[in-house]
């Protein structure tokens, strides 16, 4: 067993120094709670000096991570990506989350159409004719996977959707967006070795390549590819550039909602009261999304590397160190958040959380991921759907995505 395994199950006598808070298992069995609670409270800024991915500091309370979050001239994107795992130097895949200003400046302006009002009033009227026919065909009185069914359904179609992507093939980028943040260690995951995984991409850049072409020769149509090749602003752009980009947008628009959708039901399940609540206050949808995104908190944790020596919480940070912003454990700091154990639909401040990250690399589909979440809840609701989970999910090896990958439930018919 890891050390940081043993760490997750709280063991006072476990000196400080020894806690590797990056070790995978300990969120695919859930059991990093006590572990943050314990830094958080004795050392909010740790230092690991030996883990598989190198020494780095972690960053665990909601106001500190908030500082390197808002300070991006010291806490660098760039300089050595955003996971605590290097990527290795010859696979770097470009792409504007990666990058420091101006470049991320430029780049992040490309993907500008997806926040637009009037593409999301319009997305907002497919998406929610997709959501009722996922939930109108989901079998009665019989064991189905949630994730399978609904979460990764509704948003690989929310995902063909903005890039008009050809409709039969489109499980292609719940796959890439997979292989893109597997952990190639894992048995489970899609590749193995970091050759596959970039043979792979490389095969996923091709196609987005070729429907650029197709749509730039045509004429401008309401997707992001299409906009993206028509407008001024971008369709100069380098092909490379391009496909970082929209690789970026499946990943980010991929895992991330897809565990919200999945989190939601599961921390519903065990918070019967907190689903009485909205059944008799059906309003509360959005607030729900909010409280289901901090929550379940689908992205761990962010990278930074130090740009020039720093001190943060009273601790000396090096230029070139590893800096881990935990937003898991920032999601659940007592000093910031009223009982952040808790899952509590009708929060006063529901939206104080760090899931969506914050300053400039803030999330870009913040906006579409709630409005996907609050569709699909609206749409229960209005069913009056009882599904009840009935085995315990199976979690994501992963020390970046917290996911979901099974969650066997039934829906009982009245
Ligand atoms: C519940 C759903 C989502 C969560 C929790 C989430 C979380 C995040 C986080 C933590 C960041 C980094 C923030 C930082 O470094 O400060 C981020 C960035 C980003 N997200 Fe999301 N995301 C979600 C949905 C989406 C969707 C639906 C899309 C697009 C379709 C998207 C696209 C992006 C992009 C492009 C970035 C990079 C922004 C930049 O570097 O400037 N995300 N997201």
């Amino acid at each position: 067993m890891t050390t940081a395994a043993v760490a997750g199950r709280e063991s006072p006598a476990q000196p400080l120094d020894s806690i590797d808070v990056s070790d995978p298992a300990i969120y695919q069995q859930d059991t990093w709670h006590p572990v943050f609670a314990r830094l958080r409270r004795e050392a909010p800024v740790h230092y690991c000096a030996e883990s598989p991915y190198g020494p780095y500091w972690s960053v665990t309370r909601y106001n500190d991570i908030m500082t390197v979050e808002l300070d991006h001239a010291t806490y660098s994107s760039q300089l050595g990506g955003i996971q605590v795992e290097d990527q290795p130097a010859d696979m770097k895949r470009g792409s504007f989350i990666r990058m420091d200003p101006p470049r991320h400046t430029a780049q992040r302006k490309t993907v500008a159409p997806l926040a637009t009002p009037t593409n999301l009033a319009s997305y907002e009227v497919t998406i929610r004719e997709r959501t009722r026919a996922v939930l109108d065909g989901l079998p009665r009185n019989e064991t189905f996977d949630w994730v399978d069914k609904v979460s990764i359904e509704l948003t690989t179609m929310m995902l063909a959707t903005l890039f008009d992507f050809p409709w039969e093939e489109r499980r292609k980028l719940t796959y890439w967006s997979d292989v893109a943040i597997c952990n190639v260690n894992s048995p489970e995951a899609p590749v193995h070795s970091e050759e596959e995984r970039f043979a792979e991409l490389l095969r996923m850049a091709d196609v987005f390549k070729g429907l650029w072409r197709e749509r730039a020769k045509a004429p401008p149509k309401l997707d992001l590819i299409s906009m993206m090749a028509h407008s001024e602003h971008t369709r100069d752009m380098p092909e490379l550039e391009f496909v970082g980009n929209l690789a970026l947008l499946i990943v980010g628009g991929n895992d991330t909602t897809r565990n919200s959708m999945s989190g939601g039901l599961l921390a519903l399940s065990e918070n019967p009261g907190e689903l009485a609540k909205l059944k008799a206050n059906p309003a509360l949808a959005p607030s729900l999304v909010a409280e289901t995104i901090r929550y379940q908190t689908p992205v761990i944790d962010m990278r930074r590397t130090a740009t020039r020596d720093t001190e943060l919480a009273g601790q000396h940070i090096r230029q070139g160190d590893k800096v881990v912003m935990w937003y898991v454990s920032g999601n659940r700091d007592e000093t910031a958040i009223d009982n952040p154990d808790a899952f509590i639909v009708d929060r006063a401040k529901p939206r104080q959380h760090l899931s969506y990250g914050a300053g400039i690399h803030r999330c870009v589909g913040d906006r579409l991921a709630d409005l996907q979440l609050r569709i699909l809840w609206e749409e229960i609701l209005a069913r009056n759907l009882d599904i009840a989970v009935i085995g315990p999910p199976k979690r994501l090896y992963s020390n970046f995505i917290r996911g979901i990958r099974e969650l066997p439930v039934r829906i009982r018919a009245h």
